[in-house]
């Protein structure tokens, strides 16, 4: 490798869920720290962070495209650190294919992103895949400026092991944030321009603190922040759903009427195969619980489709199930066998065909319950986090209370909560008029 001069201008592209993009922000504050710029939109930056994703074969090959696209057309590039968890599970692999790369940092080891690039600047590649003992969150700099509605990562790896899963790989164990640390972050991004807080974790609410108090607690602790308006948290597991973070739908006005919980299949037969550990109904009975605790609440989920052996009949299960929910909004994929996990090499592997039609029946159906859920909103009034300017001058996108979109013309800006009635649905988005 090269000598390079130090880089004085940075790009963090993050891919994947959204601890990707809590990391990728953090990461961006870290080469701030060390006097190393964003790059201004259109150019080139000295150093380019590919933050990655190793959940399905696409997201997980998509970072050798990228790679190759950072090449310039005298064959040089930007010094590139590959981060995230393709680093994790494919750290020397990356940097046998791609000669270009020089850095590979896994989720648990960017704080030490520094040092690296002072190895890199000297011609030498490295790779730094290790869980330390040492925490990341102990050795990044304080939080500075954010948006109105900020991650704040309080939970992170995953015990659970489902069988077709990458995650417990690249994450590593479940491991919760020090309760005061979090309360700590969290009065920062207020500080920095937060009005809505989103609790990230692989299993959010698997989160406990040293003396075992659950998510529930750290919520209310928060929810007493006067400048913190709203109060979000994904991603949860049915098996860590407990009273107590169900009753908090109930008891905290500020904890947002919205719950993501992932099912990923309808059939029981599925379900253990999948290592869920999870039966349909006891999911079905979490959800009365929560709608018992707060009737307005949003649902929201994940599917597979195609799970080796999966039959015609099991799939069925899976649309019965969309249709009894009645889903506010929800994510839906075709099986991908990853490498290392146990479903990659179990039998029945479902054709893509099969998997296609599965999947456009199922997005079908949920983009009709996600329609009819809108509909439904329509002629309420609820308050709204503007996030963003829209596409027509005095336009202003934000989010309702639970998750969606709403556009509204009026005088307002970034960050304002506003008043509106919600008076026009489309299945992603719906049109609001500001209430005076
Ligand atoms: N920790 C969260 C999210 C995991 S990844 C949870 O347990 O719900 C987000 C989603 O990606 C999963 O919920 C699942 O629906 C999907 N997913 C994970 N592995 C996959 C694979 N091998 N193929 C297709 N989809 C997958
Ligand atoms: Fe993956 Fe299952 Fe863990 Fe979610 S609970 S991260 S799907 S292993
Ligand atoms: Fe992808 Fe890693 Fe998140 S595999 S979904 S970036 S935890």
């Amino acid at each position: 490798m090269r000598h390079t001069p130090p880089p004085r201008t940075y790009r963090v592209k993050s891919f994947g869920c959204q601890m990707n993009v809590y990391d990728g922000e953090r990461m961006a504050e870290l080469l701030a720290e060390q006097g190393i710029s964003p790059a201004p939109e259109g150019e080139e930056a000295d150093l380019v962070v590919l933050n990655t994703c190793h959940i399905r074969e696409k997201a997980a090959e998509k970072v050798y495209s990228d790679i190759g696209r950072l090449r310039r057309e005298d064959g040089t590039a930007p010094l590139i650190a590959v981060a995230g968890c393709v680093a994790q599970a494919e750290g020397e692999e990356i940097m046998a294919r791609a000669p270009s790369v020089s850095m590979v940092v896994g989720p648990q080891a960017y704080h030490r992103l520094p040092a690296m690039i002072a190895d890199a600047v000297e011609g030498r590649r490295v790779v730094d895949t290790d869980m330390p003992a040492e925490t990341k969150f102990d050795m990044l700099p304080a939080r500075r400026k954010v948006g109105p509605s900020a991650f704040l990562t309080v939970q992170e790896g995953c015990d659970k092991f489902c069988t077709y899963c990458v995650v417990p790989y690249t994450r590593g164990a479940e491991v919760s944030r020090p309760f005061n640390d979090l309360v700590t972050e969290a009065h920062r991004l207020v500080e920095a321009g937060a009005r809505e807080i989103t609790l990230l974790g692989q299993n959010v609410n698997a989160w406990r603190d040293e003396s075992n108090r659950g998510l529930e607690k750290l919520i209310e602790v928060l929810a007493a922040i006067p400048e913190l308006a709203r109060i979000r948290y994904t991603t949860s597991h049915p098996n860590d759903m407990t009273e107590g973070l169900i009753e908090a739908h109930r008891d905290v006005e500020k904890l947002m009427p919205f719950l993501h919980l992932p099912v990923q299949a309808g059939n029981d037969r599925v379900l253990k195969a999948m290592n869920r550990s999870h039966t349909v109904d006891s999911y079905l009975r979490i959800l009365d619980r929560v709608r018992a605790a707060r009737p307005d609440i949003a649902l929201s989920g994940d599917f597979i489709v195609g799970f080796p052996g999966e039959s015609d009949a099991e799939f069925e299960d899976t649309l019965k199930l969309v249709e009894q929910v009645g889903y506010a909004q929800c994510f839906s994929f075709k099986y991908s066998p990853r490498p290392g996990t146990p479903a990659a090499t179990m039998d029945g592997q479902v054709p893509a065909a099969v998997m296609d039609e599965r999947l456009q029946r199922l997005q079908g159906a949920l983009n009709a319950s996600q329609l009819a859920f809108n509909r439904h909103s329509v002629g309420t009034r609820c308050s709204v986090l503007v996030e963003r300017q829209g596409k027509y001058p005095g336009q202003w996108l934000g989010k309702s209370p639970w998750l969606q979109s709403v556009h509204f013309t009026a005088d307002a800006a970034i960050g304002d909560l506003v008043e509106v009635e919600l008076v026009e649905a489309g299945a992603n988005s719906l049109s609001g008029r500001l209430v005076q």
